[in-house]
């Protein structure tokens, strides 16, 4: 049997079987389920059987596979809470987690729904609902290209997802705009028109991507937003109004915390919007709108492309709140998406500096801690680049307004911290040149990622990484790349496995 997610009355369950004599070689949750359902077979039920009686006693989240000792054409599946699809092959039958999972396979893909489960055969697949009854689900044909999943030719699929992002951000903006890319293009229940506050949820990387939208949207269409970690935002009381509109960003589709407290405002707000990469994924259906990210498969586990894809959208909605709520005309609108027409090359340009980026990642390697400062959309992003950098490297990180400095951070910093500062020559820069002043004055070490006329300001600094000039809104997708590259170069320095990180996931759908 194997086993995807957590059973939460595992506990109770184990002191069941173990009073009826059963024995248990491991402390896992999965163990039991396997347990529990040898003890219906046991009891004389077919595998059928005893699998639909195992799944009744279940709470929890899992996706589940089952395979049966003597019986070589059988194979049964379950979801609940955790993603599960069915492969159609000739003369044979797959279970995956996803499209992606069984490209390799095959291009025809059933999802199943909550609390379906499968019996398959090699011959075809019977899917039962909760309630046991036969259910049709629809069987679709997935694009081999959307599941392409080739390192083309990168030495890993970080490097490729880095290294395409100006053709992915490219290719997104285009979906989503008409007319020559001079006007927005996007589905007709997003309105932020009536909406007296936008709440934007996500976990992790995605989070960091709504914390950057936040500035925006209050700066393009001056509405209020709040923005918050979906494990905490579902077990707040949160304060919700029947005129918000609620944005839901992963990437996966999948994130159990994001689904979870999407499901706990639907009804109670104007409307849901999702910004997800995968169109059939949980996320995507259970919104009232979804819009993609159109990244393509992201497979390293470190998000890089979904960020700069997600920010885009991000950015791409603002704009359309500043048109529904008057802050913007059709003309600005149009402005702006002619300067988003430039991320792509920016981008490209930014990506030319790699060379510099793993020489000074060679140095930053030998460090135990590194710190990242930004003022502004560079905020969030100091907190994106240092969880890039603890995943990949498993250096320890941290991200700071550059403000906070001196709150308390300003202590940590001697002659062996890293400082680094991501700051392009906006109207910001002066102030977070005395900050970086202050780490100086430290003896801290301070890497600047600046354009030409910050870094000419600066003085002399350990290290400086030149970025092209960037218009204000495009800034955090541009410095997103040194970012990425700062990661993903240290860690091959320090010699870690940079696709899969230790004791990370790339979808977390358990909570
Ligand atoms: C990013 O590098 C992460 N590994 C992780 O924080 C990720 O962004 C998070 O788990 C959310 O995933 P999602 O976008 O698929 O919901």
């Amino acid at each position: 049997m194997v086993h995807n997610g957590i059973i939460e009355n595992f506990r109770a369950l184990r002191e069941d079987l173990a009073a009826q004599g059963l024995a248990f070689e491991s402390e896992t949750d999965t163990e039991t389920i396997a347990l529990l359902t040898r003890h219906h077979l046991d009891s004389g039920m077919t595998p059928v059987e005893a699998v639909a009686a195992t799944l009744k006693r279940l709470d929890g989240a899992f996706a589940l596979a089952f395979l049966f000792d003597g019986h070589d054409d059988l194979m049964i599946g379950a979801r609940k809470g955790s993603p599960l699809a069915v492969g159609h092959g000739k003369g044979e039958m797959y279970l995956g987690s996803d499209a992606i999972a069984l490209a390799p396979m095959t291009d025809q893909v059933t999802y199943l729904e909550e609390g379906d489960w499968v019996v398959l055969t090699r011959a075809g697949a019977q899917i039962y609902d909760a309630q046991g009854r036969l259910a049709n689900r629809p069987t679709t044909r997935i694009r081999l290209d959307q599941a392409r999943v080739d390192k083309a030719g990168h030495k890993h699929f970080m490097a490729k997802e880095i290294a395409e992002q100006p053709s992915v951000l490219a290719a997104s903006l285009g979906f989503h705009t008409a007319n020559g890319q001079t006007s927005l293009a996007l589905p007709e229940g997003v309105d932020f028109s009536t909406c007296d506050r936008v709440t934007m949820v996500a976990c992790g990387t995605g989070h960091y991507a709504t914390q950057v939208a936040k500035y925006w949207f209050e700066q393009l269409a001056g509405v209020p937003v709040e923005t918050d970690i979906a494990s905490e935002y579902r077990y707040r009381q949160p304060v919700l109004s029947d005129k918000a509109v609620g944005i839901f960003v992963s990437q996966s589709g999948e994130t159990a915390d994001t689904l979870a407290a999407l499901r706990h405002v639907t009804g109670k707000v104007a409307r849901t919007i999702g910004v997800i990469n995968v169109p059939t994924s949980s996320i995507a259906r259970e919104t009232d709108v979804a819009l993609s990210i159109h990244a393509g498969p992201e497979i390293s586990v470190a998000s890089t492309k979904g960020f700069t894809a997600q920010l885009l959208v991000l950015l791409l909605l603002a704009l359309k709140a500043g048109l529904d709520r008057g802050r913007l005309t059709e003309a600005q609108v149009s402005a702006h998406l002619e300067t988003l027409r430039g991320l792509p090359a920016l981008m490209a340009q930014a990506l030319d500096h790699e060379p510099e980026v793993e020489a000074l990642a060679v140095r930053l390697a030998e460090s135990r801690d590194a710190l990242f400062l930004g003022r502004g959309v560079m905020y969030p992003l100091a907190l994106e680049a240092a969880l890039k950098l603890k995943e990949l490297s498993y250096m320890h990180a941290e991200g700071y307004a550059s403000g906070e400095l001196k709150h308390g951070p300003i202590a940590l910093i001697d002659k062996n911290m890293p400082v680094i500062v991501l700051a392009p020559h906006d109207a910001l820069y002066d102030k977070t040149v005395s900050n970086m002043q202050e780490v100086m004055a430290r003896q801290g070490q301070v890497i600047l990622i600046s354009d030409r006329a910050g870094l000419e300001e600066a003085g002399d600094v350990w290290a400086r990484l030149v970025m092209p000039n960037v218009p204000d809104l495009l800034a955090p997708m541009v410095y997103a790349v040194p970012a990425q590259l700062l990661s993903y170069h240290t860690a091959l320095a320090r010699g870690t496995d940079v696709d899969q990180p230790r004791n990370l996931a790339k979808s977390v759908t358990v909570e």
